[in-house]
């Protein structure tokens, strides 16, 4: 295992993308921001110095900080921000992981330009589970608005509605020749005809579930979130915000150029966003003589391939990367997830849109959780996140318009330490069904069942998927259906879960877990660093 020190710094710069020029905060003035590598074992210091007039924290999303929630980086949840001029090491020691992953800042919507790969290689002498590829690279997919993000945050929040859609969508930060002047932003991808080549898909999107397909070229998927997968071959993958996704592709064609692209995949009702990115795959000494064509990529609402692409997704689950599903279960959470509408007096019409769990929608705290239940500091948070909704309802009936205001509080659940929980997260029709990509911090969850319509405690459980399950810490709640979750509490600290669209999470969709301490100092939170920001 290695000592890795990488230095970050967070200034703002100047970037142009469709005819446009705007200050962007970045990394080391990188858009999309620099590769972290690393292998399985290592430890990494990140020095994060904050040149920007904002305030910044970094999170390192999937990444289990197995004690050391104070590594993990999300404002307000396990520290206060970084403040202009000021510094914090982030202090990672990766402990059975291997794969890809990915940094982003999770302050305010930040991370819409403030992002960038982690790729984890196998410890030294360990190869892939599968064909070891010639060559790889990162294929990371975003957004771009012309505006300043926060200025449409701003708006939107004052509106009480959805701000604007971004202008573009982008892959390693570069839109593709649909968009105007962007034949100069435009990712190229060279490969050599016979040779296999594994990409690291990663959604930094804001607020879009993505499909993502080459022309002419099949994609092997092999792992998810940093996990190996039974590999299965698709035209096209689904990729939610915060989901990484391996893939093999083969050059095996004989035309100079393909297109790769991505486009969103949204079966609300309300959605409109369908801005393309593309992105080039260029063979090594074969001439472009003909265009090339767009691939076929699943219509905006095709609904029927999202179900049907994640139903393929199943752990490797061999003696070397078992799936240590747990089989009994300790603790049974039943989260209903809602849209709604709630009063607001800085709004225009004194209504605004909001998001909740349980119909609770989580107020930010003003001091970082993890210090707090560290230092036993009272009054920051309460642990009385109900287990189930108050009064069960027909959660994806007929459009609900009672219970659309919510309560608000910065509640928590509390796990005891290494017990077995399942959290069955469900969509409602509450305002509207949306599917909604849910990311747990330091864990990584067992997907034990999926479905639409209600979740039925009884049928739905029996068909449960207990051997080889996809293993992620980000999964997409299919629209007005629900997905089962189990995971072992076995690693203690605060630990933020949410909604990974940014607008929902802007709402209130969001909420923590509290894993206590095991029996002895080895099995508890580590004591903070001393360089932690203060609030
Ligand atoms: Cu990738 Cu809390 O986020």
């Amino acid at each position: 295992a290695a000592l890795k020190t990488y230095q970050f710094d967070v200034q703002v710069k100047n970037v142009s993308r469709l005819c446009h020029s705007k200050p962007i905060v970045t990394v080391n003035g990188m858009f999309p921001g620099p590769t972290v590598y690393a292998r399985e074992g290592d430890t990494l210091l990140v020095n994060v110095t904050n040149h920007a007039q904002y305030n910044m924290s970094i999170h390192w999303h999937g990444l289990k900080q197995y004690r050391n929630g104070w590594a993990d980086g999300p404002a307000y949840i396990t520290q206060c921000p970084i403040k202009t001029g000021h510094s914090y090491t982030y202090n990672i020691t990766i402990t059975g992981q291997r794969g890809t992953l990915w940094w982003h800042a999770h302050i305010f919507w930040l991370r819409a330009t403030v992002y960038g790969a982690i790729v984890i290689l196998p410890k030294q002498g360990t190869g892939f589970p599968f064909l070891q590829p010639y060559k790889e690279a990162n294929i990371v997919l975003g957004e771009w608005w012309n505006n300043d993000v926060e200025e449409v945050v701003k708006q939107g929040n004052k509106l009480g509605m959805p701000p604007n859609m971004s202008d573009a969508h982008t892959i390693n930060g570069k839109p593709g020749p649909l968009f105007p002047c962007s034949e100069k932003h435009t990712y190229a991808l060279e490969v050599e005809q016979g040779k296999t080549y594994l990409l690291r898909i990663i959604n930094a999107a804001l607020n879009d579930e993505l499909f993502f397909a080459i022309a002419g070229h099949n994609l092997t998927v092999v792992e998810i979130d940093a996990v190996y997968t039974k590999p299965f071959t698709s035209q096209a993958i689904l990729i939610a915000p915060g989901q990484t996704t391996n893939v093999l592709v083969q050059a095996n064609q004989a035309a100079g150029r393909y297109f790769m692209a991505a486009r969103p995949f949204m079966d609300a009702p309300v959605s409109i966003d369908n801005k393309t990115a593309t992105g080039i795959l260029q063979y090594k000494g074969i001439p472009n003589t003909v265009q090339p064509v767009l691939p076929q990529l699943p219509a905006l609402n095709n609904t029927a391939f999202a179900l049907s692409f994640n139903a393929k997704l199943r752990s490797l689950n061999t003696a070397q990367f078992p799936a240590s599903v747990p089989l009994k279960v300790d603790r049974h959470l039943f989260y209903t997830i809602g849209l709604g509408i709630n009063q607001c007096t800085t709004c225009l019409n004194g209504t605004q849109l909001t998001a909740s769990l349980n119909n609770i929608t989580f107020v930010m705290p003003k001091i970082g959780l993890l210090q707090a239940h560290y230092f036993n500091t009272k009054g920051v948070f309460t642990t009385d996140f109900p287990d189930r909704p108050a009064t069960p309802f027909n959660y994806t009936g007929a459009p609900l318009t009672a219970n659309l205001g919510t309560k608000l509080g910065t509640r928590l659940s509390k796990l005891a330490f290494n017990s077995t929980v399942e959290l069955v997260l469900q969509d409602t029709n509450l305002l509207t069904v949306e599917s909604h990509p849910f990311h747990l911090h330091g864990y990584n969850f067992f997907v034990v069942g999926t479905g639409v319509g209600n979740f039925d405690p009884k049928k739905d459980s029996a068909k449960y998927n207990l051997v080889d399950p996809p293993e992620r810490n980000t999964i997409g709640v299919p629209t007005g259906g629900w997905v089962a979750l189990r995971f072992r509490a076995d690693n203690p600290g605060v630990w933020f879960m949410h909604c990974h669209l940014e607008l929902h999470t802007s709402w209130g969709l969001k909420t923590a877990f509290v894993v206590e301490n095991g029996k002895d100092s080895d099995h508890s939170v580590l004591p903070p660093p001393t360089d932690l920001p203060p609030c």
